[in-house]
Parts: structure tokens; sequence; C-alpha cells
């Protein structure tokens, strides 16, 4: 195991090349960018859905199966006795050649054996609800070949979590409909659906399935469907039970041959009168509109020379060369990626997420908008607009809302004090980056409640306020039933296992744990707060008003600094938290637990104490006492026994998730700090140790999870096995570390009128350029750090140096030179 490589990088065409199937995980890929989802694993395992994995599932997926990653979209190619499949799964024949490229918006698999060559290029094209399945069988060998092709899917009944325990209903309800080489599922159509899915192929079929049972048999498995092994279709009509979707293609080869054949994975939705054209016959109008699109190879390349065209667009807007391949790969390329992956499904749908549990997570969408606003601005505003949506008069927040409906969960209901904030952190980014303050006024509602809408301001008084009107005894935040820490459920004393965590509240009244982590967030937060009421000062004329609440805020703020210094330090860093019962969490005091990261991270990001070096000694004791190998964990020492004023946070054994596991997510907070101190060499080697293509060597084997992207959590120094990555994709990682490296490390910061540039970098960095788009400019910016981890002396604008360290917007092309 130990050299053993999977894969690696292809930074010209941006992709991560895998050369061996048998990766340690599944290491997937998404395709799509707006409506239709899919899910792709390097052997071509996953399912699709429209908008909501939970409530729009297309195709069916097994969890945590025997073996891993199980279902998906398979192509079976039988060649004389032999059958294979080009992603190796679900036959497992050994192939002559394998390969999978993931990309941006794609993914192309591609096997070989005996001559045969069957290379699959999966996506979504823009503003489609379909996926594109683009096959290209090719003979290699110096033989005529025939084979038999089967193309798999299995429908998923819409519903994907009743989908996984109705069966009394479900083995009942199972409807398909076939005309020609379209196969349709219009389980539950007849009555309150109004959509249906379809699997298509642009050529003619010489047979089909769609009943699981007969085209694999009840005691075979994916790995050897009846059908297939005797290469005969059954032309199997489906009613109830489990519905499928198998073309039967039967093709001749000449030596050196190629042919393409284009499979559609679809959904359509009709209005309700043109849902028939005649009784049980669905209206398929706008199934042939789709086909009709994408029926020829021509057709399919062009819309995917558009993906890439979209792509090469997205990532033009931030692009930088240090020289270091390491670093550009994933500042260019990956980062933002992940960062659109992340603000798309929030934690909805991955190989750890089911899509059936959470939908958008309030804090966590403010978050990942902050790595995505620089990409489309206009479904960055959108969003906010929806999150505010969620918002209670209050300032209080649903925890989380379903992307279908727009509507806050109420399962799990609200009282995550840190929410509110974070809809400050979300909606000022928004602004800097596009300058559109008109935001500010659109007329949002309360809950969803029509008649109750006030501006976005409001929304942001309201959130600054929640803090405010919810001090404990110390004067500091109360904590509610979690701040950022999930984990951390203060109010909970929970003996019943059957009992949530997270929404259990034994002593809701009169609660008295408070956060030093909302603590920190409420100052940062707050001064952007305060910035921003002086700009609409400045801009608006009505200076008195927002000058006032500038003045009312700011003394909030000064009064929780003071709380803070005066009962958040613990004498080398920051308390992590009150108890209940008022006693210290994370302190030295502590028998278990004596520090936390989350603390520091925003107290020191808040420069709270700065001046009496508050931010410098914790800092050196997230290095002394957190960090690793891997990474920073989240407490030490980690809880060995659970403790029931705690909560979820001592469930959890030693060094994994929120006990003492390197939660990625957290460690760019402290980065942060140390950029904001100006201790370069520190941010940077705290930065390089959770840089997937920094660890890639590592990921290989120890991490397991896809070396491409950040993983929520990866076990730390008390943990069992230290250094394993789990709960890949989506993670606020991804916008933090995009946050850390654009503005912190390599120091392009979008303000409201330009652009700051404050490097903060390692000793040793060389000269590196900077291509930033920025509204209506475009920038071309070399910084020459000399030796300087941080301090910009001159910037020069198009020739001319300015004062300060601000590039005033303006629009068109220029180019900036910058001595530090
Ligand atoms: C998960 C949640 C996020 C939370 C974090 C720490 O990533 O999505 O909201 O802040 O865990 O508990
Ligand atoms: C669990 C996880 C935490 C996550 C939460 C979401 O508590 O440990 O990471 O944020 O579930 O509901």
């Amino acid at each position: 195991m130990e050299n053993k490589r999977y894969g690696h990088f292809d930074d010209q065409h941006r992709e991560y090349v895998i050369t061996d199937p048998r990766t340690p995980w599944p290491w997937i890929n998404y395709l799509g960018n707006e409506d239709f989802f899919s899910l792709i694993s390097n052997t071509a395992g996953g399912y699709s859905f429209y908008k909501d994995a939970k409530f729009r599932r297309i195709t069916r997926y097994r969890y945590n199966n025997v073996p891993m990653d199980n279902g998906g979209r398979y192509f079976y190619v039988k060649d004389g006795d032999t059958v294979w499949n080009p992603g190796w799964k679900p036959m497992k024949t050994p192939l002559d050649f394998y390969e999978c490229r993931h990309g941006m918006g794609y993914t192309r698999i591609t096997g070989r054996k005996n001559g045969v060559e069957a290379s699959v290029l999966f996506f979504v094209p823009l503003k489609t609800w379909a996926e594109v399945q683009k096959l290209t069988l090719t003979n290699q060998s110096e033989e005529v070949k025939t084979l038999k092709l089967f193309s798999f899917e299995e429908w998923c009944l819409w519903n994907a979590a009743t989908d996984m325990e109705n069966f009394q209903r479900n083995f009942s309800t199972g409807e398909v409909e076939i005309e020609g080489s379209t196969i349709y599922h219009k389980t539950e159509y007849r009555e309150r659906r109004n959509h249906y899915a379809f699997y298509h192929v642009n050529t003619e079929i010489q047979g089909f399935d769609t009943d699981r049972e007969t085209f694999v048999g009840l005691y075979n498995e994916f790995s050897n469907p009846d059908a297939v092994m005797e290469g005969r279709p059954r032309n199997s009509h489906a009613h109830g039970w489990s519905p499928i979707a198998s073309h039967y293609i039967e093709v001749t080869l000449q030596p050196g041959e190629s042919k393409d054949y284009v499979f559609l994975l679809g959904y359509v939705e009709n209005p309700q009168e043109e849902k028939f054209v005649a009784p049980q016959v669905i209206n398929k109008q706008r199934a042939h509109a789709i086909i009709e699109k994408l029926d020829t190879t021509e057709k399919v390349d062009m819309a995917f020379a558009q993906l890439q065209d979209y792509w090469d667009r997205l990532l033009d807007i931030y692009n930088v060369r240090t020289g270091n391949d390491k670093l550009d790969r994933m500042v260019n390329i990956w980062n933002q990626y992940q960062c659109m992956v992340t603000f798309n499904f929030s934690r909805s749908a991955s190989f750890f997420e089911s899509g059936v549990g959470r939908g958008m997570g309030f804090r966590d969408s403010n978050q990942d908008l902050v790595g995505f606003v620089h990409q489309i601005p206009p479904r960055a505003r959108e969003r906010i607009i929806d999150i505010a949506s969620t918002q209670f008069p209050d300032g209080g927040c649903y925890h989380q809302y379903q992307p279908l409906t727009k509507r806050g969960n109420n399962d799990i209901g609200g009282g995550f004090n840190d929410d509110p904030c974070w809809l400050i952190f979300g909606t000022v980014a928004y602004i800097k980056e596009t300058g559109d303050f008109s935001i500010l006024d659109e007329m949002v509602p309360f809950d969803n409640q029509p008649g109750s809408e006030v501006t976005l301001f409001e929304h942001l008084k309201v959130s600054m306020n929640h803090v405010i009107n919810n001090l404990g005894p110390h004067l500091l935040p109360l904590i509610g039933r979690a701040d950022w820490n999930d984990c951390l459920n203060l109010n909970c004393f929970s003996w019943d296992p059957n009992e949530s965590f997270q929404t259990t509240e034994n002593k809701s009244e009169g609660t008295k744990a408070e956060s030093l982590m909302i603590a920190g967030l409420f100052v940062v937060t707050g001064k952007e707060y305060v910035a921003l009421c002086q700009k609409l000062s400045e801009n608006s004329g009505k200076s008195g008003l927002y000058s006032k609440e500038a003045e009312r805020m700011q003394a909030a703020i000064d009064a929780m600094i003071a709380a803070v210094k005066k009962d958040g330090w613990d004498g080398e860093w920051y308390l992590r938290a009150y108890d209940y019962f008022g006693r210290k969490i994370g302190s030295n005091e502590c028998e278990e637990a004596k520090i936390f990261i989350e603390s520091q991270g925003w107290c020191t990001m808040a420069e709270i104490g700065a001046e009496e070096g508050m931010v410098g000694k914790a800092l050196d004791s997230c290095k002394k006492y957190l960090e690793c190998e891997h990474g920073m964990v989240l407490n030490n020492p980690a809880f060995t026994k659970y403790v029931y004023e705690y909560g979820e946070i001592s469930s959890y054994p030693e060094g994994y998730k929120e006990n003492a596991g390197i939660f990625c997510h957290n460690n760019p907070w402290v980065i942060i700090g140390e950029c904001i101190a100006g201790r370069g060499n520190d941010a940077w080697s705290h930065y390089a140790k959770i840089l997937p293509s920094y660890v890639e060597e590592k990921y290989q084997t120890l991490h397991k999870v896809e070396p491409y992207v950040n993983c929520q959590m990866v076990a730390g120094k008390d943990a069992a096995k230290p250094g394993e990555g789990k709960n890949s994709w989506l993670t606020g990682t991804a916008a933090w570390m995009w946050l850390t490296v654009s503005q912190y490390i390599l120091g392009i910061k979008p303000q409201y009128d330009g652009l700051q540039i404050d490097p903060c970098l390692p000793e040793t960095a060389k000269d590196y350029t900077i291509q930033r788009r920025f509204r209506d400019a475009e920038y071309t910016i070399t910084i020459h750090p000399n030796g300087s981890q941080k301090g910009v002396k001159q910037v020069v604008v198009d020739g001319q140096p300015i004062e300060g360290n601000t590039i005033p917007y303006s629009a068109g092309k220029h180019t900036v030179e910058v001595t530090m």
C-alpha cells in the first residue's frame, strides 16, 4: 500500500485522473450547476435528482452497501463470453486499461478490453434538465467485433426517504411507458405528481427491460444480471416492484471503426392541464424537445464546449501564477470548483450526506456564499434573499430550509444563536464584490409570511440585535441550542439515546450557557455592520440615521470586547464557553478539553486584546496544543467520557468529528487570525497542512477520500487512526480555504470602493501575479514580497503610485505593481 498511487492532477485540462478503479473510497464528482444534478463516482456509481435530493430523486442509490458504491449508470459490453463495464464496476472484469477523468462539471470514464474501447462522457449541459452520457465504442482490434450493449439505470420513486422505507406501498406503485428508444418513468404521475423522468438513446434499440427482477434475476446481482449474461433482453414491462431502464443495442464495428451513442437521462414537469394526451398516456412533448436538442454527436459536442467555456469564464475571475503548481492548481481550479459545489448543495447530497436528512443550512449557506460570490453574484444575491426569508422577526432563524420549497425546516427549528450573525457575513461579502447596495432595500419577509416584509437592511439589524438581546450572566452571548459547533449542546442534558442532542432543551427556561465563539463572531461581523452603516450614511445623505446606528453598534461591540477581556480569557488562550451552571469550558482548570479552536479563531480574527498580547498568546497556544501533523484539532485533550452537561461533542470517540478531530472548517479561522497578526510563516504552515494538493500522497492511502477537495474532518492526533479523512466535498472548509488564500494569504480583498492589497506570506514567497476581474474591471496585479511576511510599501496602478493599499475601483483594464 505504501507508495500506491491511484491518480494524479492534470492541470492543463483541469482534471484529476484516476488510473486505478480500486480507490480507497469512491472518488466522486458533481454534474450540473443549477437544477438538474448528478453525483458520479470513478466507477460510474451515484445518482441524479432535480433540485432537491430528497423530494425529486430520479435514480436510486444504496447507501453503505456491500460492496461500497452500489447503483449507478452502468453500461455492460458483452463481447463473446466476456462481459465488462468501462468503469470496471459492477462486473469487475479486469480491464486492459482504465481511466476516470473528473473535470469541471463532467466526468469521462474509459475502459478497454480485448481490443474494444468504451469511453463515456457524462455531463449535464447548461440550462438542461438532463444528464448526457455520450458513449463512444471503438474497435481497436484487427477483426470485426459484434458486441451486445446493455445500458442500465434504476428509478427511485421520487421521495428518496420513503423510497427506502415504505415498501408496502412502493412495491405496487411503479409505472413505466416505452416509446421507441425511450423509457419513461411515471410512478405516481397519475395522481399528484406532474413530473416524470426518461432514459433515451439516439439509436434504434433491439430490446429493453424495465422490470428489475426480470433483468437481474431474483438471486443475481448487478455484477451478473440474467439478461446481460445470456445476452438476451426480456422486453419486460414493469408494474409495481422496482422499475428500471435498460436499452439493448447490437453493435457491429469494423477494425478501427468508432460509434457514438448519446444516452439521455432527463426530467420533465408538465402543467396540470397538459399531463396526458390520452387516458394513462403521458404527454411527452417536453421530453421530445430535450431529446431533439441533444440527439446527435455534434449537438452534444457543442453543448459540452459551452459547458467548458462557462467554466473557463468562471475560473478566469481569479487566477494566480505563483510558479508553485500545488498552490496554483488549488487556487485556480479545485478550491473554486468545490466552492461552487458547496454553494449548490450545502450539506445535502454527497457520499457521506444521504440527501434525505438536511436541506440548506442557514449558517452553512451564508458561509458557502463567500466562496462563490465572485463567480456568479446574481445567484448569491438570490440566495441571500432566500436565506433571510427564513428568519424570524426577533432575528432568530430556522437552522435549515428545504431548497424545493424554500421553507424553514420545522423539525430542527431555530435557536442556534450564531446563525443571525452569518447573514451579515454573507451580505457584506456580496456588496463588497458587486458594489450593489440595492440589495439592502429588497423587501424580505420573516418566516416566508406574506405581509411581514421589511428591508434586508432591517434583517441585518435584527440579526445584530438578536445577539445583543440574548446576553448571559457574563454579558457574553447565550449559546442557545449550539453555536457553530452543532455538538456543544449546553442546555440539553440528555441521558436518552432516542433524543436528538440538537433539538432537546431540558432547561430552556433561564438558560445561562454562553459562547466565546459567538462573542468573537459578533465582534467581527459587528465591525462589518458598523462599516456598512458608515458607508450607507456617506452614500445616502440620511447620514444621521445610519451614523446613529453605527454608534449604537460600536458601543455594543466595545462592551463585548470588554466582556471577553474580563471573563473570556484563560491566561494563555480564550475560553470556549460557560456552561449552564456558569462553569468554564475550555480552560486550563478543566479536566479534559482545556482548549478549543473556535474561540481562538474568532477572537483572534476580532483582534480582541491584541494590545495586551492576547492574540499572539492564543495563536501560540494553537500551535502548542492543537496542531499536529495533519492540521489543528478542534479541542485538546479529547473527551474520553460522555459529559452530559456538554452534549454531543463528548459522544464521539477521541479524535473524531467535533471531539478533537481536525474539523478542517475551523482551521482557516486561526490561519486568518495569523494573517491579521502578520505571522505569514505560521499562517502558511497551517494552511499547507490541510491543502489537498500538499498532502496528495497521504490522500492516496491514509486520507482515503478525494485528493482534489477538502473533507470536513481528518481524524485527529487522539484518534485510533489519525490522518484518515471523512466527509469529503460538502464542507464549509471550501469557502474558508478560499477566503483564506484569496484574500488573506495572496491578499486581494474586495472592499466597497475597490480592491485592497494586503498579503500575508511566508518569507520564502516569490513574486506572483494575480488576474482579478472585479465588477467591470480587470486587474493584473504583480506582487513583490521581497522576503517580507506582511506590509505593503507601495502600490502602483497603471504606472501611478497611489495612497494606501486600496486600488480605487474604475472600470477597464489595469496593471498593478505591489512592493512589500
Ligand atoms: C457541520 C454543519 C455545520 C456545523 C459543523 C460543526 O459541518 O454543517 O453547520 O457548523 O458541522 O458542528
Ligand atoms: C452532527 C455532526 C455535526 C453536524 C450535525 C448536523 O451533530 O457531528 O458535524 O453539523 O450533526 O446536524
